[in-house]
C-alpha cells in the first residue's frame, strides 16, 4: 500500500436514470476506493440517493485518519496505530491529530504546557455535580457537564475565530480527564482530588481518580503507559457515529463544547464506544470456558437478539490492528499487577479461539474489535465496567477536535441536512375530534 497519494482520479461515473444519462465526476483518495461526486446529483435528475447507515457515502473530504477495513490497515495522519501505540505518547498523538504532523522538541514543551495549563475546571462547574445521584451513570453526567462547559468559557465559543477555536480545542483535551475523573469520585463518594502539574496527561487522569487526601498515592509508570496506549488507541476512527455526530452539530454553527457533548451522547450506545462496558458484562455473564459453545450458538441464532460484544465492525473486515495492540496492553497490565489467573481473560481467550475458527465468524468476517480486550484491562486498573465509555470520550475527544477544527476550515463546508424517502401519508383533511 502506498500512502504517498498517487491514487489517480478515475473517469466519471455514468448513471441512466428516467431514460437520460448523466455524468458525475469522481474524486481521487490519496489511498482507498474513490467516490462518485453526487453532490449534484438531486440538481440534474431531481432524485436523492438512499443509503441508511451511511454504508456507500463518504460524508467529507478528511486528512485525519485512514482506515483499510479489508487488511486491518489504522493510521493518523499517514503513522500506523502499532507504531504509535508502541513509539509515541498520548498528547504528542494528539499533536499530530490536530496538526498534520509530529511535533519537534519546542512545539511539543508549548503544547504540553498549555493542556498541562488548562487541566482546572472553573470552580462553579462542581457545582453541577452534586445535581447528579451519586448512581449516575458517569456518561450522562459527561453529557451534562461536558455540554455545561458552554455556559463558562464564553471567550472560546465563537467558531469563526481561529484563536477561539486554539483555545476550545486545548480546553476540551486538557478538561476531559478532569471531569472524567470528578464523575468517578462522585460516583466512590470521594472528593474530587485536584490536576497537579507536575504529572504527564495520562499519570494526572490516573492520580485524580485514585488518590484520595488520606494516603500518599503514586502513580505506577507501567500502568500510566498502558493507560496512555489505551488512549492513543482511541484517539480518533474517522468518520464514526460520534464523530460524525460532532460535526453534523458543528455544522449548524453550533459551539464546540456542545458539539462534544452531543459525541458523547453518540458515544454512550452498545453498538459503539458502549461495547466495552457490554462486552466485559458479557464475560462475566458467559462466566466459565464450558459455558461458551451455548453463547455461540445463540450468537449465530437469527431469533436470539444476543451478538458477542467486542465483536465484529462496520469497516474492519479483518482484526482490528487496534484489538492486537490492546491483547499486548492487557497481558502486560495482569503481569504488573500479578493478576495470574484472570477467568475472564480464559474466558476471553477462549472465545476468540472458538469463534476465530467458528464457520459462521469467519464468513460473515466478524473479529476481535479494540473493546474485546480493553475491559478486561480497564477493570484490571481498577475502573468500574461503568466508566469504560467515559475513558473512551475522553480520548475521543482529540479525534473530535480534529476532526471538528478540520471541517470548520473546509471552505466546502455547508450545514448538514439529509433527505429522506417520505413514505406516509399524502396531503388530507384535518378531521374535527368529534368526527373521529
Ligand atoms: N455477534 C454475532 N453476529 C454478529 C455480530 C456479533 N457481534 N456482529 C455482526 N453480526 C452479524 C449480524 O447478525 C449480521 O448477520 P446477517 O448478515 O446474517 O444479518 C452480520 O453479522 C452483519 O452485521 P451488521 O449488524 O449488519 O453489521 P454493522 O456493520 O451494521 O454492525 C457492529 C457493526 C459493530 C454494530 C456489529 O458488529 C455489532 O453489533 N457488534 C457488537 C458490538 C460491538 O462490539 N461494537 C463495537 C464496535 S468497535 C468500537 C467502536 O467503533 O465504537
Amino acid at each position: 500500500m502506498s500512502t504517498t497519494g498517487d491514487n489517480q482520479p478515475t473517469s466519471p461515473a455514468t448513471l441512466t436514470t428516467n431514460g437520460k444519462s448523466y455524468k458525475f465526476p469522481t474524486i481521487a483518495g490519496t489511498v482507498g476506493p474513490s467516490v462518485i461526486d453526487v453532490s449534484k446529483l438531486y440538481a440534474e435528475t431531481g432524485q436523492f440517493t438512499y443509503d441508511p447507515g451511511f454504508t456507500s457515502t463518504a460524508s467529507c473530504q478528511s486528512k485525519i485518519t485512514y482506515i483499510d477495513g479489508d487488511e486491518g490497515i489504522l493510521l493518523y495522519r499517514g503513522y500506523p496505530i502499532d507504531q504509535l501505540a508502541k513509539r509515541s505518547n498520548f498528547l504528542e498523538t494528539a499533536y499530530l491529530l490536530l496538526n498534520g504532523e509530529l511535533p519537534s522538541d519546542t512545539q511539543f514543551e508549548e503544547f504540553n504546557h498549555a493542556i498541562t495549563h488548562h487541566t482546572m475546571v472553573h470552580e462553579q462547574l462542581l457545582k453541577f455535580f452534586s445535581g447528579f445521584r451519586r448512581d449516575a451513570h458517569p456518561m450522562a453526567i459527561m453529557c451534562g457537564v461536558v455540554g455545561a462547559l458552554s455556559a463558562f468559557y464564553h471567550d472560546s465559543t465563537d467558531v469563526n475565530d481561529p484563536h477561539q477555536r486554539l483555545v476550545a480545542s486545548r480546553r476540551l483535551i486538557a478538561k476531559m480527564p478532569t471531569i472524567a475523573a470528578m464523575a468517578y469520585k462522585y460516583s466512590c463518594g470521594q472528593p474530587f482530588v485536584y490536576p497537579l502539574n507536575d504529572l504527564d496527561y495520562t499519570s494526572n487522569f490516573l492520580h485524580m481518580c485514585f488518590a484520595v487526601p488520606a494516603a500518599e498515592y503514586k502513580v505506577n509508570p507501567i500502568i500510566s503507559r498502558a493507560m496512555d496506549r489505551i488512549f492513543i488507541l482511541h484517539a480518533d476512527h474517522e468518520q464514526n457515529a460520534s464523530t460524525s455526530t460532532v460535526r453534523l452539530a458543528s455544522s449548524s454553527g453550533a459551539n464546540p463544547f456542545a458539539c462534544v457533548a452531543a459525541g458523547i451522547a453518540c458515544l454512550w450506545g452498545p453498538a459503539h464506544g458502549g461495547a466495552n462496558e457490554a462486552a466485559l458484562m458479557m464475560l462475566a455473564e458467559i462466566g466459565t470456558v464450558d459455558r461458551i459453545p451455548e453463547y455461540v450458538r445463540r450468537a449465530k441464532d437469527k431469533d436470539d437478539p444476543f451478538r458477542l460484544m467486542g465483536f465484529g465492525h462496520r469497516v474492519y473486515k479483518n482484526y482490528d490492528p487496534r484489538a492486537k495492540v490492546m491483547q499486548e496492553t492487557c497481558h502486560e497490565v495482569l503481569k504488573e499487577l500479578g493478576i495470574k489467573d484472570d477467568p475472564m481473560l480464559d474466558v476471553a481467550m477462549e472465545l476468540e479461539r472458538i469463534a476465530l475458527s467458528d464457520e459462521y465468524f469467519i464468513e460473515k468476517k466478524l473479529y476481535p474489535n479494540i473493546d474485546f480486550y480493553s475491559g478486561i484491562t480497564l477493570k484490571a486498573i481498577g475502573f468500574p465496567t461503568t466508566m469504560f465509555t467515559a475513558l473512551f470520550a475522553l480520548a475521543r475527544t482529540t479525534g473530535w477536535v480534529a476532526q471538528w477544527i478540520e471541517m470548520i476550515e473546509d471552505p466546502s463546508q455547508r450545514i448538514g441536512r439529509p433527505r429522506q424517502v417520505y413514505r406516509g401519508h399524502t396531503e388530507r383533511e384535518y378531521v374535527d375530534i368529534a368526527k373521529r
